[in-house]
Protein backbone atom coordinates (compact mmCIF):
# COMPACT_ATOMS: atom_id res chain seq x y z
CA UNK A 1 0.00 0.00 0.00
CA UNK A 2 0.77 3.37 -0.88
CA UNK A 3 0.78 6.48 1.13
CA UNK A 4 0.87 9.99 0.17
CA UNK A 5 1.42 12.94 2.22
CA UNK A 6 0.36 16.10 1.80
CA UNK A 7 0.68 19.85 3.00
CA UNK A 8 -1.35 22.92 2.73
CA UNK A 9 -1.79 24.47 -0.55
CA UNK A 10 1.27 26.61 -0.68
CA UNK A 11 -0.30 29.29 -2.81
CA UNK A 12 -3.23 29.58 -4.69
CA UNK A 13 -4.44 27.20 -7.28
CA UNK A 14 -4.10 28.88 -10.91
CA UNK A 15 -3.12 28.64 -14.88
CA UNK A 16 -4.52 26.00 -17.17
CA UNK A 17 -5.18 22.53 -16.93
CA UNK A 18 -6.49 19.24 -18.85
CA UNK A 19 -7.65 16.13 -16.60
CA UNK A 20 -7.61 12.89 -18.08
CA UNK A 21 -10.10 11.39 -20.49
CA UNK A 22 -13.19 10.33 -19.99
CA UNK A 23 -13.45 7.24 -18.15
CA UNK A 24 -17.31 5.98 -19.08
CA UNK A 25 -16.53 6.96 -22.54
CA UNK A 26 -13.62 5.13 -22.92
CA UNK A 27 -14.67 2.16 -21.69
CA UNK A 28 -17.82 2.25 -24.26
CA UNK A 29 -15.56 2.93 -27.10
CA UNK A 30 -13.41 0.08 -26.29
CA UNK A 31 -15.97 -1.98 -26.32
CA UNK A 32 -18.12 -0.46 -29.43
CA UNK A 33 -15.29 0.34 -31.81
CA UNK A 34 -14.42 -3.49 -32.58
CA UNK A 35 -17.85 -4.19 -33.75
CA UNK A 36 -17.96 -1.54 -36.05
CA UNK A 37 -17.12 -2.78 -39.91
CA UNK A 38 -13.28 -1.29 -40.25
CA UNK A 39 -10.93 1.15 -38.81
CA UNK A 40 -11.56 3.70 -36.13
CA UNK A 41 -8.90 5.73 -34.14
CA UNK A 42 -9.96 6.43 -30.50
CA UNK A 43 -7.97 9.96 -29.46
CA UNK A 44 -7.11 11.31 -26.68
CA UNK A 45 -8.55 7.76 -24.61
CA UNK A 46 -8.42 6.87 -20.65
CA UNK A 47 -5.43 4.63 -20.08
CA UNK A 48 -6.25 3.75 -16.31
CA UNK A 49 -6.14 0.42 -14.68
CA UNK A 50 -10.09 0.12 -14.46
CA UNK A 51 -9.82 1.14 -18.97
CA UNK A 52 -7.10 -1.47 -19.20
CA UNK A 53 -8.91 -3.75 -17.46
CA UNK A 54 -12.12 -3.24 -20.45
CA UNK A 55 -9.02 -3.35 -22.64
CA UNK A 56 -7.80 -6.29 -22.03
CA UNK A 57 -11.18 -8.42 -22.61
CA UNK A 58 -11.96 -6.89 -25.62
CA UNK A 59 -8.22 -8.71 -26.58
CA UNK A 60 -9.46 -11.80 -25.09
CA UNK A 61 -12.52 -11.53 -27.36
CA UNK A 62 -10.44 -11.43 -30.74
CA UNK A 63 -11.12 -7.23 -30.97
CA UNK A 64 -7.72 -6.17 -32.92
CA UNK A 65 -6.66 -2.93 -30.99
CA UNK A 66 -3.56 -1.18 -30.49
CA UNK A 67 -1.41 2.11 -29.60
CA UNK A 68 0.20 3.30 -32.65
CA UNK A 69 1.29 6.53 -30.79
CA UNK A 70 0.80 7.49 -27.38
CA UNK A 71 -2.73 8.57 -26.38
CA UNK A 72 -4.42 7.12 -29.35
CA UNK A 73 -5.68 3.45 -30.39
CA UNK A 74 -6.25 2.00 -33.84
CA UNK A 75 -9.27 -0.44 -33.42
CA UNK A 76 -9.51 -2.78 -36.81
CA UNK A 77 -13.24 -3.76 -36.00
CA UNK A 78 -14.40 -7.07 -37.48
CA UNK A 79 -18.45 -6.15 -37.43
CA UNK A 80 -21.11 -6.91 -34.60
CA UNK A 81 -20.83 -10.66 -34.60
CA UNK A 82 -16.74 -10.91 -34.61
CA UNK A 83 -16.31 -11.62 -31.67
CA UNK A 84 -14.56 -15.03 -30.38
CA UNK A 85 -15.00 -17.33 -27.04
CA UNK A 86 -12.15 -15.85 -24.43
CA UNK A 87 -10.00 -18.92 -23.26
CA UNK A 88 -9.76 -17.43 -19.74
CA UNK A 89 -11.72 -15.69 -17.67
CA UNK A 90 -12.59 -12.32 -18.50
CA UNK A 91 -10.65 -10.57 -15.48
CA UNK A 92 -12.63 -6.98 -14.49
CA UNK A 93 -10.11 -6.01 -11.84
CA UNK A 94 -11.89 -4.07 -9.92
CA UNK A 95 -14.27 -2.15 -12.35
CA UNK A 96 -18.04 -2.41 -12.09
CA UNK A 97 -18.75 -0.22 -15.46
CA UNK A 98 -15.90 -3.09 -17.03
CA UNK A 99 -18.22 -6.07 -15.29
CA UNK A 100 -21.33 -4.91 -16.32
CA UNK A 101 -21.24 -3.63 -19.71
CA UNK A 102 -19.10 -6.68 -20.83
CA UNK A 103 -21.82 -8.95 -18.90
CA UNK A 104 -24.48 -6.99 -21.31
CA UNK A 105 -21.91 -7.31 -24.19
CA UNK A 106 -21.11 -11.06 -23.63
CA UNK A 107 -24.99 -12.09 -23.11
CA UNK A 108 -25.07 -11.57 -26.91
CA UNK A 109 -22.65 -13.74 -28.08
CA UNK A 110 -23.27 -17.81 -28.68
CA UNK A 111 -19.97 -18.73 -26.55
CA UNK A 112 -19.17 -18.98 -22.84
CA UNK A 113 -17.58 -16.77 -21.06
CA UNK A 114 -17.09 -16.40 -16.99
CA UNK A 115 -16.49 -12.25 -15.85
CA UNK A 116 -14.92 -12.27 -12.48
CA UNK A 117 -12.79 -9.17 -10.52
CA UNK A 118 -10.85 -8.51 -7.58
CA UNK A 119 -12.49 -9.21 -3.82
CA UNK A 120 -14.12 -5.83 -3.56
CA UNK A 121 -16.04 -6.03 -7.00
CA UNK A 122 -16.74 -9.37 -6.32
CA UNK A 123 -18.67 -7.42 -3.41
CA UNK A 124 -20.50 -5.28 -5.71
CA UNK A 125 -24.42 -6.39 -7.05
CA UNK A 126 -25.07 -7.79 -10.24
CA UNK A 127 -28.24 -9.20 -9.70
CA UNK A 128 -29.29 -6.15 -11.28
CA UNK A 129 -27.87 -6.68 -14.41
CA UNK A 130 -28.63 -10.69 -14.68
CA UNK A 131 -32.10 -10.42 -13.97
CA UNK A 132 -33.06 -7.99 -17.59
CA UNK A 133 -30.19 -10.14 -19.37
CA UNK A 134 -31.99 -13.53 -18.53
CA UNK A 135 -35.21 -12.06 -19.77
CA UNK A 136 -33.63 -11.32 -23.01
CA UNK A 137 -32.65 -15.10 -23.28
CA UNK A 138 -29.19 -15.41 -22.18
CA UNK A 139 -28.22 -18.38 -20.07
CA UNK A 140 -26.60 -16.70 -16.15
CA UNK A 141 -24.91 -18.58 -13.23
CA UNK A 142 -23.47 -15.88 -10.59
CA UNK A 143 -22.61 -16.65 -6.88
CA UNK A 144 -25.28 -16.48 -4.09
CA UNK A 145 -28.32 -16.96 -6.15
CA UNK A 146 -27.00 -15.25 -9.37
CA UNK A 147 -26.50 -11.75 -7.44
CA UNK A 148 -22.11 -11.56 -7.26
CA UNK A 149 -19.08 -12.52 -9.20
CA UNK A 150 -17.79 -14.50 -10.89
CA UNK A 151 -20.72 -14.56 -13.40
CA UNK A 152 -21.16 -17.57 -15.96
CA UNK A 153 -22.87 -16.63 -19.75
CA UNK A 154 -24.00 -18.30 -22.68
CA UNK A 155 -26.19 -15.88 -24.56
CA UNK A 156 -27.07 -15.87 -28.52
CA UNK A 157 -30.73 -15.55 -29.27
CA UNK A 158 -31.47 -12.48 -27.48
CA UNK A 159 -34.93 -11.22 -27.72
CA UNK A 160 -35.57 -7.65 -27.30
CA UNK A 161 -37.60 -6.51 -23.86
CA UNK A 162 -39.22 -4.18 -22.26
CA UNK A 163 -37.86 -3.01 -18.91
CA UNK A 164 -38.61 -0.05 -16.43
CA UNK A 165 -35.10 0.01 -14.70
CA UNK A 166 -35.93 -0.32 -10.44
CA UNK A 167 -32.24 1.93 -9.62
CA UNK A 168 -31.47 5.19 -11.79
CA UNK A 169 -27.94 3.32 -13.08
CA UNK A 170 -26.39 4.04 -16.66
CA UNK A 171 -24.33 0.95 -16.39
CA UNK A 172 -27.84 -1.33 -16.06
CA UNK A 173 -29.00 0.55 -18.74
CA UNK A 174 -26.18 0.66 -20.55
CA UNK A 175 -25.85 -3.62 -20.35
CA UNK A 176 -29.09 -3.83 -21.51
CA UNK A 177 -28.76 -1.66 -24.58
CA UNK A 178 -24.93 -3.36 -25.83
CA UNK A 179 -27.32 -6.40 -24.95
CA UNK A 180 -29.77 -5.16 -27.60
CA UNK A 181 -27.56 -4.63 -30.32
CA UNK A 182 -27.77 -8.57 -30.70
CA UNK A 183 -31.16 -9.18 -29.94
CA UNK A 184 -33.98 -10.19 -32.70
CA UNK A 185 -37.00 -7.40 -31.60
CA UNK A 186 -36.40 -4.20 -30.00
CA UNK A 187 -36.03 -3.31 -26.79
CA UNK A 188 -37.20 -0.75 -24.76
CA UNK A 189 -35.69 0.73 -21.67
CA UNK A 190 -37.30 3.37 -18.83
CA UNK A 191 -35.24 4.65 -16.24
CA UNK A 192 -37.05 6.15 -12.73
CA UNK A 193 -34.24 9.37 -13.47
CA UNK A 194 -32.23 10.48 -16.04
CA UNK A 195 -28.62 9.18 -15.98
CA UNK A 196 -25.37 9.37 -18.61
CA UNK A 197 -26.34 8.56 -21.73
CA UNK A 198 -23.09 8.42 -23.36
CA UNK A 199 -24.39 4.94 -24.89
CA UNK A 200 -27.37 5.82 -26.50
CA UNK A 201 -24.96 8.86 -27.89
CA UNK A 202 -21.86 6.82 -29.28
CA UNK A 203 -25.02 4.12 -30.54
CA UNK A 204 -26.35 7.33 -32.67
CA UNK A 205 -22.91 7.62 -33.92
CA UNK A 206 -22.79 4.43 -35.02
CA UNK A 207 -26.12 4.90 -36.69
CA UNK A 208 -28.02 2.63 -34.14
CA UNK A 209 -31.59 3.22 -34.45
CA UNK A 210 -32.26 4.35 -30.57
CA UNK A 211 -35.23 6.60 -29.67
CA UNK A 212 -36.17 8.55 -27.05
CA UNK A 213 -40.22 7.83 -26.66
CA UNK A 214 -41.40 9.55 -23.86
CA UNK A 215 -40.03 10.79 -20.34
CA UNK A 216 -36.62 8.46 -19.35
CA UNK A 217 -37.50 6.16 -21.98
CA UNK A 218 -35.79 5.37 -25.27
CA UNK A 219 -36.34 2.59 -27.67
CA UNK A 220 -33.52 0.76 -29.39
CA UNK A 221 -33.95 -1.05 -33.06
CA UNK A 222 -31.13 -3.62 -33.23
CA UNK A 223 -29.01 -2.94 -36.07
CA UNK A 224 -27.95 -5.12 -38.95
CA UNK A 225 -24.80 -3.61 -38.16
CA UNK A 226 -22.79 -0.65 -36.78
CA UNK A 227 -21.89 2.05 -39.42
CA UNK A 228 -18.56 3.36 -38.96
CA UNK A 229 -18.07 6.67 -37.27
CA UNK A 230 -18.27 9.55 -39.90
CA UNK A 231 -15.15 11.06 -38.02
CA UNK A 232 -12.34 9.28 -35.60
CA UNK A 233 -13.49 9.62 -31.92
CA UNK A 234 -11.97 11.84 -29.56
CA UNK A 235 -12.87 11.50 -25.88
CA UNK A 236 -12.98 14.68 -23.66
CA UNK A 237 -11.61 15.44 -20.18
CA UNK A 238 -13.47 13.90 -17.67
CA UNK A 239 -15.93 15.76 -15.63
CA UNK A 240 -15.80 13.70 -12.64
CA UNK A 241 -11.78 14.15 -12.38
CA UNK A 242 -12.13 18.03 -13.34
CA UNK A 243 -14.28 17.49 -9.82
CA UNK A 244 -11.55 17.63 -8.03
CA UNK A 245 -9.93 21.03 -9.50
CA UNK A 246 -12.87 22.45 -9.33
CA UNK A 247 -13.27 22.42 -5.42
CA UNK A 248 -9.98 22.62 -5.08
CA UNK A 249 -9.93 25.86 -6.99
CA UNK A 250 -13.34 27.29 -5.06
CA UNK A 251 -11.77 26.36 -1.74
CA UNK A 252 -8.44 27.51 -1.52
CA UNK A 253 -8.38 31.41 -1.64
CA UNK A 254 -7.38 33.84 -4.17
CA UNK A 255 -7.45 30.82 -7.11
CA UNK A 256 -8.20 30.74 -10.40
CA UNK A 257 -8.05 27.79 -12.48
CA UNK A 258 -9.16 26.86 -16.24
CA UNK A 259 -10.16 23.34 -16.97
CA UNK A 260 -10.14 22.74 -20.48
CA UNK A 261 -12.06 20.22 -23.11
CA UNK A 262 -14.39 18.72 -20.45
CA UNK A 263 -17.49 16.62 -20.72
CA UNK A 264 -20.29 17.78 -19.86
CA UNK A 265 -22.83 15.46 -20.87
CA UNK A 266 -26.12 16.06 -18.79
CA UNK A 267 -26.45 13.32 -17.13
CA UNK A 268 -23.13 14.38 -15.08
CA UNK A 269 -23.62 18.06 -14.41
CA UNK A 270 -25.05 17.88 -11.41
CA UNK A 271 -22.13 18.87 -9.26
CA UNK A 272 -21.89 21.94 -11.47
CA UNK A 273 -25.72 22.73 -10.34
CA UNK A 274 -25.17 21.82 -7.18
CA UNK A 275 -22.00 24.59 -6.93
CA UNK A 276 -23.99 26.95 -8.33
CA UNK A 277 -26.76 27.00 -5.16
CA UNK A 278 -23.63 26.92 -3.00
CA UNK A 279 -22.48 29.98 -4.31
CA UNK A 280 -19.68 29.19 -6.95
CA UNK A 281 -18.58 31.11 -9.93
CA UNK A 282 -17.98 28.44 -12.76
CA UNK A 283 -17.85 29.74 -16.11
CA UNK A 284 -18.28 27.58 -18.76
CA UNK A 285 -16.66 29.27 -21.58
CA UNK A 286 -16.88 27.61 -25.18
CA UNK A 287 -19.47 25.22 -25.04
CA UNK A 288 -19.44 22.81 -28.05
CA UNK A 289 -19.98 19.24 -29.15
CA UNK A 290 -17.22 16.44 -30.22
CA UNK A 291 -18.63 13.36 -30.93
CA UNK A 292 -21.85 13.96 -30.14
CA UNK A 293 -20.68 15.02 -26.31
CA UNK A 294 -21.33 18.41 -25.32
CA UNK A 295 -18.15 20.36 -24.05
CA UNK A 296 -16.43 23.25 -22.89
CA UNK A 297 -13.83 24.84 -20.67
CA UNK A 298 -14.75 25.80 -17.21
CA UNK A 299 -13.38 29.25 -15.40
CA UNK A 300 -13.20 28.76 -11.76
CA UNK A 301 -12.40 31.19 -9.32
CA UNK A 302 -12.28 30.78 -5.58
CA UNK A 303 -15.52 31.68 -3.52
CA UNK A 304 -17.56 31.44 0.36
CA UNK A 305 -19.98 28.91 -0.04
CA UNK A 306 -22.92 28.11 1.76
CA UNK A 307 -25.01 25.07 2.38
CA UNK A 308 -27.24 23.19 0.23
CA UNK A 309 -29.70 19.96 -0.01
CA UNK A 310 -29.25 17.35 -2.48
CA UNK A 311 -31.89 14.74 -3.37
CA UNK A 312 -34.16 12.73 -5.70
CA UNK A 313 -33.06 12.91 -9.66
CA UNK A 314 -30.29 15.02 -8.85
CA UNK A 315 -28.44 12.15 -7.11
CA UNK A 316 -27.51 10.10 -10.53
CA UNK A 317 -26.51 13.26 -11.91
CA UNK A 318 -23.48 13.82 -9.60
CA UNK A 319 -23.21 10.14 -8.66
CA UNK A 320 -19.40 9.96 -8.46
CA UNK A 321 -19.06 13.58 -7.11
CA UNK A 322 -20.04 13.24 -3.36
CA UNK A 323 -16.83 12.20 -1.72
CA UNK A 324 -15.27 16.15 -3.43
CA UNK A 325 -19.13 17.48 -2.52
CA UNK A 326 -18.65 16.81 1.02
CA UNK A 327 -15.34 18.56 1.02
CA UNK A 328 -17.08 21.59 -0.69
CA UNK A 329 -19.70 21.27 2.26
CA UNK A 330 -16.95 21.42 5.25
CA UNK A 331 -16.47 24.60 4.07
CA UNK A 332 -19.80 26.07 3.83
CA UNK A 333 -21.88 28.07 6.07
CA UNK A 334 -24.68 26.11 7.41
CA UNK A 335 -25.93 22.85 6.76
CA UNK A 336 -25.27 20.14 3.20
CA UNK A 337 -27.85 17.60 3.13
CA UNK A 338 -27.45 14.47 0.68
CA UNK A 339 -30.18 12.37 1.05
CA UNK A 340 -31.95 9.50 -1.38
CA UNK A 341 -28.30 8.46 -1.93
CA UNK A 342 -27.86 4.66 -0.97
CA UNK A 343 -26.49 3.67 -4.27
CA UNK A 344 -23.10 5.47 -2.91
CA UNK A 345 -23.09 2.45 -0.44
CA UNK A 346 -22.17 0.30 -3.19
CA UNK A 347 -19.64 1.90 -4.98
CA UNK A 348 -15.74 1.25 -5.39
CA UNK A 349 -16.34 1.66 -1.34
CA UNK A 350 -19.65 2.63 0.83
CA UNK A 351 -19.15 5.98 0.48
CA UNK A 352 -22.03 6.90 3.42
CA UNK A 353 -19.55 5.35 5.73
CA UNK A 354 -16.13 5.99 4.33
CA UNK A 355 -16.73 9.92 3.52
CA UNK A 356 -18.13 10.34 6.77
CA UNK A 357 -15.52 8.16 8.37
CA UNK A 358 -12.23 9.55 6.87
CA UNK A 359 -13.35 13.64 6.87
CA UNK A 360 -14.53 12.87 10.62
CA UNK A 361 -11.07 12.52 11.29
CA UNK A 362 -9.83 15.33 9.75
CA UNK A 363 -12.23 17.57 12.12
CA UNK A 364 -15.55 17.53 10.03
CA UNK A 365 -18.67 17.69 11.29
CA UNK A 366 -20.77 15.40 9.36
CA UNK A 367 -23.34 12.63 10.15
CA UNK A 368 -24.00 9.42 8.32
CA UNK A 369 -27.87 8.85 7.13
CA UNK A 370 -29.27 5.46 5.68
CA UNK A 371 -29.51 7.03 2.52
CA UNK A 372 -27.18 10.43 2.46
CA UNK A 373 -24.96 12.23 5.04
CA UNK A 374 -25.17 16.04 6.29
CA UNK A 375 -22.16 18.24 7.12
CA UNK A 376 -22.55 20.78 9.03
CA UNK A 377 -19.45 23.97 7.96
CA UNK A 378 -17.78 25.69 7.87
CA UNK A 379 -15.27 24.03 10.06
CA UNK A 380 -11.15 24.25 9.84
CA UNK A 381 -10.17 20.82 9.29
CA UNK A 382 -7.07 19.38 10.69
CA UNK A 383 -4.18 17.30 8.64
CA UNK A 384 -4.43 13.58 9.88
CA UNK A 385 -3.58 10.16 8.91
CA UNK A 386 -6.68 8.83 6.61
CA UNK A 387 -7.03 5.84 4.47
CA UNK A 388 -8.34 5.62 1.00
CA UNK A 389 -10.92 2.20 1.04
CA UNK A 390 -9.64 1.27 -1.99
CA UNK A 391 -11.43 3.87 -3.62
CA UNK A 392 -9.84 6.04 -5.99
CA UNK A 393 -12.48 9.20 -5.34
CA UNK A 394 -12.09 8.63 -1.97
CA UNK A 395 -8.22 9.03 -2.18
CA UNK A 396 -8.37 12.02 -4.58
CA UNK A 397 -11.20 14.20 -2.37
CA UNK A 398 -8.99 13.75 0.59
CA UNK A 399 -6.54 15.10 -1.23
CA UNK A 400 -8.57 18.42 -1.66
CA UNK A 401 -8.95 18.50 2.41
CA UNK A 402 -5.56 17.49 2.69
CA UNK A 403 -4.94 21.27 0.80
CA UNK A 404 -6.82 23.29 3.25
CA UNK A 405 -6.54 21.75 6.11
CA UNK A 406 -4.12 22.82 9.25
CA UNK A 407 -0.80 20.44 9.14
CA UNK A 408 0.20 17.47 7.42
CA UNK A 409 -2.26 14.82 5.77
CA UNK A 410 -1.19 11.05 4.96
CA UNK A 411 -3.14 9.27 2.74
CA UNK A 412 -2.81 5.33 2.98
CA UNK A 413 -3.97 3.31 -0.24
CA UNK A 414 -3.20 6.20 -2.48
CA UNK A 415 -2.71 3.57 -5.05
CA UNK A 416 -6.34 3.69 -6.21
CA UNK A 417 -5.77 6.99 -7.94
CA UNK A 418 -4.69 4.68 -10.67
CA UNK A 419 -8.28 3.59 -11.59
CA UNK A 420 -9.04 6.87 -12.74
CA UNK A 421 -6.58 9.43 -12.45
CA UNK A 422 -3.27 8.23 -12.46
CA UNK A 423 -0.94 11.97 -12.64
CA UNK A 424 -3.26 12.99 -10.07
CA UNK A 425 -0.99 14.44 -7.34
CA UNK A 426 1.78 15.80 -9.82
CA UNK A 427 -1.10 17.97 -11.30
CA UNK A 428 -2.33 18.89 -7.98
CA UNK A 429 0.81 20.04 -7.08
CA UNK A 430 1.62 21.42 -10.15
CA UNK A 431 -1.44 24.02 -9.59
CA UNK A 432 -1.04 24.57 -6.00
CA UNK A 433 2.74 24.58 -5.29
C1 LIG B 1 -20.95 4.71 -14.83
C2 LIG B 1 -22.15 4.83 -14.17
C3 LIG B 1 -22.25 5.07 -12.72
C4 LIG B 1 -20.96 5.62 -12.16
C5 LIG B 1 -19.75 4.85 -12.64
C6 LIG B 1 -19.65 4.89 -14.15
C7 LIG B 1 -20.96 4.43 -16.28
O1 LIG B 1 -22.55 3.85 -12.08
O2 LIG B 1 -21.00 5.60 -10.75
O3 LIG B 1 -18.56 5.39 -12.09
O4 LIG B 1 -19.90 4.55 -16.92
O5 LIG B 1 -22.03 4.09 -16.79
P1 LIG B 1 -24.07 3.33 -11.86
O6 LIG B 1 -24.67 3.12 -13.17
O7 LIG B 1 -23.94 2.05 -11.09
O8 LIG B 1 -24.74 4.41 -11.06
Amino acid sequence: MTELTLSPAAKPLSGRITVPADKSITHRALMLAPLVHGESRIHNYLDSETTRATLNCMRALGADIQEREPGTLVVRGRGLHSLQEPRDVLYCLGSGTTTRLMAGLCAGQYFLSVLDGTPALKRRPMGRIVEPLKQMGAVILARDNDRFLPLVLRGGNLRGIEYALPVASAQVKSAILIAGLFADSPTTISEPAPTRDHTERMFRAMGVEIIPTSDHTVRLVPPAQLEPQSADLTIPADLSSAAFFIVATLLVQNSRLELLNVGLNPGRTGLLDALARMGASIQIENPRDENDEPIGDLAVRSAALRGTEISGAEIPRMIDEFPILAVAATQAEGETRVRDAQELRIKESDRVATVTGELRKMGAQIEEHEDGFTVHGPTRLQGARVFAHNDHRLAMALAVAALIAEGETIIEGWESVADSFPNFDRLLLSASA
